[in-house]
């Protein structure tokens, strides 16, 4: 088990632990280093993506239920991120993050792998699980509606600016 919680397997994708081996690592610069992904994440990341992978893997060990996938495409490249903590600033809540190298946009990838850590996470006890969106950022509010999220309206609690902010109640189990 690595960084990112076990192992998770869609219809197409599979979700494992981003590494510090190489091939990992220029996808990680290629991904991150797209002013048209990091444009909706408040700027390029500040840290070498070693030291972003070993960041998700201080996440990961906080909670099970939180983590930082890589997300694989059926030909085995990885496509993206996809990661569950909680929110900074929050009281607590939970959120769901997708960032996918533009190569691997517009395939439904983003849905099918956040559907997955969703689930999982649920499964696992999360009574919730937020997004914050920028305004703006339309493929990444359709990924929200995609999944169902109820979207809650802009609001200012997170990350020092103004954010779409969805919702989506893990369902109820009646025994
Ligand atoms: C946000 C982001 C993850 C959305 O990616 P995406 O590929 O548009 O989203 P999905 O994976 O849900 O794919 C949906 C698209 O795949 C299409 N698709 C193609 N084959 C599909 C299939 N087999 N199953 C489902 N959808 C499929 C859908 O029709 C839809 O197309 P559309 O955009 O023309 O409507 C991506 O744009 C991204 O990484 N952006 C930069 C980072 C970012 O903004 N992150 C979010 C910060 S809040």
């Amino acid at each position: 088990m690595g960084s990112g919680g076990e192992r998770l397997c869609t219809e197409r994708l599979q979700l494992r632990a981003w590494t510090t081996a190489p091939d990992d690592l220029a996808r990680l610069e290629d991904l991150y280093g797209r002013d048209e992904v990091t444009r909706w994440l408040g700027g390029p990341p500040t840290l070498p993506m070693a030291e972003l992978v070993a960041r998700w893997q201080v996440v990961r060990r906080a909670d099970e239920r939180y983590g930082c996938w890589a997300v694989q495409r059926p030909d085995g490249v990885a496509a993206g991120t996809v990661l569950l903590k909680p929110l900074p600033q929050g009281v607590g809540e939970v959120e769901i993050g997708w960032h996918l190298h533009p190569d691997s946009w517009g395939q439904g990838y983003a849905t099918e792998a956040a559907r997955a850590v969703i689930g999982r996470a649920f499964g696992l006890g999360l009574p919730e699980v937020y997004a914050v969106v920028r305004p703006g950022n339309e493929r990444s509010m359709a990924v929200c509606r995609r999944l169902g999220m109820a979207p809650l309206g802009r609001m200012r609690h997170w990350y020092d600016v103004e954010l779409e902010a969805f919702r989506l109640m893990a369902p109820v189990v009646v025994d």
